[in-house]
């Protein structure tokens, strides 16, 4: 590891370059469209909103300073420079280069076997991801924007009689009174305590956006009571600092100050008591659109706390403004309602900050790259912490092609976080818009994902106990295979489950198949050409629950296993349990279980072992289905410590 500091017309700067075999391949770095590979990609660590970006868009909303690096023998490394100051990076043959605008940061390198104990490793540097509320795994439809409320109810009652599988409706700017925050516009939005109640009848929850800009205006609340608390960040004369956003002139928060962080929190009481479930904290690069580089300028003052290294320029907080934001919201959300799991999704974000939220890729495009990129993003984005996060499905910008919407639906249903959302000048850009072949293929990628959901809920709680993403790359499971580092457009979800995508309207998936034997799997009722393959690997027991128009519909009262065995006749898998919210998990309310096949003549004999938590053993049926090459053998049977099935 080399390192050299300089200082340019008084601003000090250090260059570190670290060298690593020049057949390596590295991935991470968080948020940037293109391919999965970050070899020979240069990025600039500086959090920026970018609509419609591509790959040469030098920097998107996050920024990770982390790079996951494989070698050739599938031993891997990992690099992490612990500057929150704008970086330009440049992932050269053999050496990973950082000019920094910071004169002092630490450097972490790791090193170890395999690239998930690499990413163990990280998770113990940066932490683990909370367990996500189960309905937050559900389909999710948005769009910019759903008003007045008489459109929100029509959209739950498509959902509900066309038997399109949702668990949760977003509410965007439009529902704002004249675009502030934690309020609701009089005329379009008249009673939002009886429409909550009432898509929550209909099994629906709602999630709302809340932006950082509060409009100045010494008659809305949040701005008169930001002033009164000193809440918000100075230009570097001391001022309040104002900038433009949707609602016209705005001060923004100075969330580095735990007093701020309180109060912001506090402001979302009013929206918890009218039900609101999720919140949607976005535009916190920040966004400003008369601002230098379309941000504010980086000598504005925050009174950070000590922790965070005392008050400093925005040039130091910059990158973790919407951190900040989104830990304010998290803490303040659990504080009003302790006994739920709060759900935050935030487009701005840094390094770690996956502990407060999950996210989203921004104002990707309804074009195909898009759609391929949306892979590659969710997977670097799991490699630098990010455990859920999922594009736009069918692009925000512009208007998607039936063809294009239907596809994304199959490959956005397959990724952690899945909802579709759109610009305010698009067409409609729900499941149903394009006529019944698109709405019945999005119908079976989003029932596949909702009978996926206790594998899904188990991938999750994998990651919250040891920071390994729930989607990962096909390297991840065989890194000593060089064909596999730049399959683009299939992944694995665990280790039991690869997804084969078609990312170009008339192409096939490129990516090699990986070594070992692999089944088809299909979860719903006939193949659709449009959906992306599903294939379980040889060895494995994947938990599948049933058909299910939104998480709460009925516990998991019927179970599916199925089995691929390997070639010694032995498959495994495990199923995580619990409410599905709340925090009772913690003191021990959930049941983890180990099943284990084996073949012995022509019985297979599967085997559950109780690895963890307090909860009972539930009263429900088993399904067992075992792949093999004459096909799918299936019996039936209460569940069992074992259960027996034989091959004929
Ligand atoms: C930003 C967000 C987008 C949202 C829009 C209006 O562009 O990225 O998702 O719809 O603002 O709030």
């Amino acid at each position: 590891m080399l390192w050299r500091r300089s200082s340019t017309r008084g601003a000090a700067r250090r260059t570190l370059r670290v060298s690593f075999p020049r057949d390596a391949d590295v991935y991470g770095l968080g948020e940037a469209a293109g391919p999965l590979r970050r070899n020979g990609r240069r990025l600039t660590l500086w959090n920026a909103d970018h609509y419609a970006y591509d790959e040469s868009t030098p920097s998107l909303y996050q920024s990770h300073p982390w790079v996951l690096g494989v070698r050739p023998d599938g031993s891997a490394f990992g690099i992490l420079w612990d500057s929150t100051c704008r970086s330009r990076v440049w992932c050269g043959p053999g050496v990973l280069s950082v000019r920094a605008s910071d004169a002092d940061f630490a450097v972490y390198t790791l090193d170890a076997p395999s690239p998930r104990m690499v990413m163990e490793q990280l998770a113990t540097l940066i932490g683990r991801p909370p367990l996500p509320p189960l309905w937050a795994l559900g389909f999710h439809q948005s769009r910019y924007s759903y008003y007045p409320e008489s459109e929100v109810r029509r959209i739950a009652d498509e959902m509900r009689t066309r038997r399109i599988p949702c668990d949760a409706l977003w509410l965007d700017i439009h529902y704002m009174r004249g675009n502030r925050s934690f309020t609701f516009d009089p005329d379009r939005f008249p009673d939002p305590a009886a429409l909550i109640a009432h898509l929550h009848g209909r099994s629906l929850r709602t999630v709302v956006m809340i932006d950082p800009g509060l409009k100045v205006d010494p008659d809305y609340h949040a701005y008169a009571s930001g002033v009164e608390h000193g809440a918000f960040v100075r230009d570097h004369t001391g001022r309040e600092y104002r900038g433009e956003v949707w609602p016209g002139a705005c001060a923004f928060p100075d969330y580095a100050s735990a007093a701020v962080r309180s109060w912001w929190g506090d402001l979302y009481q009013p929206l918890i008591s009218l039900g609101i479930d999720g919140f949607w904290n976005d535009m916190n690069e920040p966004a400003i659109f008369d601002g230098p580089g379309r941000t504010m300028p980086e000598s504005n003052i925050h009174l950070a706390d000590p922790e965070i290294g005392g008050p400093t320029t925005h040039a130091r907080i910059h990158n973790i403004y919407g951190t900040l934001m989104v830990r304010a919201t998290r803490e303040g959300v659990s504080r009003h309602r302790p006994d739920r799991r709060a759900f935050v999704l935030t487009r701005a974000n840094f390094l770690g900050g996956h502990r407060y939220a999950a996210t989203w890729t921004g104002d990707n495009s309804s074009t195909w790259e898009h759609l391929a990129w949306s892979i590659t993003m969710a997977l670097n984005l799991g490699l630098s912490g990010q455990a859920m996060s999922g594009p736009d499905i069918g692009g925000f910008e512009g208007n998607a092609s039936g063809t294009l919407f239907a596809r994304w639906m199959g490959i956005g249903a397959m990724l952690p976080f899945c909802r579709a959302h759109t610009d305010v000048w698009t067409r409609e850009h729900e499941p149903w818009s394009w006529g019944p072949a698109v709405e019945a293929t999005c119908r079976r990628a989003i029932l596949r994902r909702y009978r996926l959901l206790p594998f899904w809920y188990t991938l999750f709680h994998e990651a919250s106990t040891t920071g390994v993403p729930p989607v990962r790359p096909l390297w991840f499971l065989d890194p000593c295979d060089p064909s596999l580092r730049g399959a683009n457009d299939a992944f694995m979800l665990g280790e039991a489950l690869m997804v084969r995508c078609r990312v170009e309207e008339s192409g096939e998936c490129r990516s090699p198949m990986p070594r070992g034997t692999w089944r088809p799997l299909e979860l719903v009722e006939c193949h659709d050409p449009d959906l992306p393959e599903l294939w379980l690997r040889a060895g494995s027991i994947l938990p599948v629950g049933p058909s299910l128009q939104h998480t709460g519909e009925r516990p998991l009262d019927r179970l599916w296993l199925h089995v691929a065995l390997d070639r010694e006749g032995r498959a495994s898998g495990e199923l995580y349990e619990d409410a599905g919210e709340g925090h009772a998990h913690e003191a021990g309310a959930f049941r983890l279980t180990r099943f284990d096949a084996r073949l012995a003549g022509d019985t297979v004999t599967i085997r559950s072992t109780h690895l963890g938590g307090q909860l009972e053993r539930p009263h429900r049926t088993i399904d067992v289905h075992v792949h093999t090459d004459q096909g799918v053998h299936t019996a039936t049977q209460a569940d069992a410590e074992s259960i027996s099935i034989r091959l004929r």
